[in-house]
């Protein structure tokens, strides 16, 4: 399992989008009874020196990290009475959180799973917001139909990412934002830096927020180790260790020796000569 993790980006494209159903979708009904878990994200720590801390509830406290990182990679833009499409929506809780805190106009958030949309249209209820099984090579919405479009950790496993682009840059109305964050192993990066170009967007910001993501690591370390031992059977201790990226995991030395690179981008689609 941790070696199928560790290099799930070289496995056959074919292969990829049925391997990452099956395991999202039995994560998803195995912690359905008592919901702990409303990100599936490593999270984002603001380096010494800077003050990125926000209020949260009590009740969203413990998933700060996870949430800091969909509230970085938001804060580029205004998003208030804004459109908002996220793709790879997961377990709901960037969705959750950028809709009741930085209340959007509307916010879909779009998912392959079918059991993880199920449980994030049971679990939530804030007005503007909704959830719909999709995939994003192939977004069901008209063209030119939201201002953002955001997108955390979830490209990497995409079996046609440049489909996935093209259909971003559909959907998003001339001048919109598309705010994408994700890890590559390092000899991708410049790619993917290509391919966004490619796609027509304008970058507008990008920052490799890898130390970041291993110092979240870090301070959220002793919340996962305890919530797998209290909730995890024995046997799969590990595996969901390596999953969460836990100290000593492989998961965990691939950022802290930058063999995996955590990034982030502020692109617009152009206002004229759109594609
Ligand atoms: C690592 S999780 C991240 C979830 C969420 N963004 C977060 O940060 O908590 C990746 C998500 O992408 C979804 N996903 C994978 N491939 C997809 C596709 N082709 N279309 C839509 N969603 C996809 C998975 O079902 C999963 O929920």
């Amino acid at each position: 399992m941790r070696i199928i993790i560790l290099n799930f980006v070289h496995i056959p494209r074919i292969f990829r989008k049925p391997l990452w159903r099956m395991w999202h979708n039995w994560l998803i009904a195995w912690e359905r009874k008592n919901v702990v878990m409303r990100f599936m994200n490593y999270g984002y720590a603001p380096l010494e020196g800077k003050t990125e801390m926000f209020p949260l509830s009590t009740d969203d406290e413990p998933e700060r990290f996870c949430t800091q990182l969909y509230h970085y990679a938001v804060s580029h833009i205004e998003l208030k009475d804004k459109d908002i499409l996220e793709v790879g929506s997961g377990r709901g809780g960037g969705a959750s959180y950028i809709s009741r805190y930085l209340l959007p106009r509307s916010y879909v958030a779009l998912d392959l799973s079918v059991k993880g949309i199920e449980f994030c249209n049971d679990f939530y209820s804030s007005p503007n917001l909704r959830f719909v099984r999709g995939e994003a090579e192939n977004l069901p919405f008209d063209d030119q139909h939201f201002d953002v479009v955001v997108n955390v950790e979830s490209s990497r496993v995409y079996a046609d990412i440049e489909r996935f682009f093209r259909e971003v840059f559909r959907v998003l109305k001339p001048g919109g934002a598309f705010l994408l964050t994700d890890m590559r192993p390092r000899h991708q990066v410049e790619h993917l830096h290509r391919q966004v170009q490619e796609a027509g967007f304008l970058v507008q910001k990008y920052e490799n927020i890898t130390n970041n993501v291993v110092k979240a690591l870090d301070l959220d370390d002793k919340r996962k180790k305890h919530l797998i031992r209290k909730r995890v059977p024995g046997p799969l201790i590990k595996m969901f260790g390596e999953f969460a990226g836990l100290r000593g995991s492989g998961r965990y030395a691939s950022f802290a020796s930058g063999a995996m690179q955590y990034v982030s981008y502020f692109l617009l689609k152009p206002l004229e000569n759109a594609k």
